[in-house]
């Protein structure tokens, strides 16, 4: 008796079984991929800042002078250099290679000290070397790439290109931006320190 129904029992799951595994299911079809379209969509509809905040470039909001305006003369018109562009001739990067004056830079973190040419920025020697460096704008909008110059006042060791974050004190502390900071004498410098 007890085999008959457990043997009755087993046939039917075996048989439900089968039935759902042949079964064609429902016609359920997933959704067209609308993410590009929401993000377009709230790319549109997020207002700039005033402020320095590299996030919002990326969700398509303002870009170096649409973030941070720079001064305006008479006529509301941006002056040279104020919104980036045509700044790129003030840079130091702009320096002929041939020309160039070579300082050593100690990477303390990394133990190792190198020669960086005068236009070359400190993260960029540092990535040349292979190493880890942290950044996100490199545009001098953010924090992510800071660095702390062991001997003294930053300025004393690098020109900053375009520094929109540190102020008085903390380049007086040694802060540095490392993504737009050539440098201008010999120096040390902890990478990964933001004041
Ligand atoms: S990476 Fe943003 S300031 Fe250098």
């Amino acid at each position: 008796m007890v085999d008959t129904l457990g043997f009755g029992l087993g046939l039917l799951f075996t048989l439900t079984v089968a039935v759902l595994h042949f079964s064609k299911g429902t016609s359920w079809r997933p959704g067209e991929d609308i993410s590009d379209e929401v993000m377009e969509h709230r790319a549109a509809s997020v207002p700039e800042t005033s402020f320095p905040e590299p996030m919002n470039r990326s969700i398509g909001g303002g870009a170096v002078g649409g973030a941070i305006p720079g001064e305006t003369d008479a006529e509301g018109e941006l002056e040279a250099g104020d919104d980036g562009a045509g700044a790129a001739d003030d840079s130091p990067a702009a320096i002929a290679d041939d020309e160039a004056e070579t300082f050593e830079v100690e990477f303390v973190k990394e133990g190792e000290t190198i020669d960086v040419k005068e236009n070359t920025t400190i993260l960029e020697a540092g990535e040349d070397e292979g190493w880890d460096m942290p950044y996100a704008c490199r545009e001098g909008q953010c924090i992510s790439c800071a660095g702390h110059i062991t001997d003294g006042h930053a300025e004393e060791y690098v020109e900053h290109h375009t520094n929109q974050m540190l102020g008085e004190a903390e380049l007086s502390d040694g802060y540095t931006l490392t993504c737009v900071a050539y440098p201008t004498a010999d120096l040390s410098i902890e990478t990964g320190e933001s004041p």
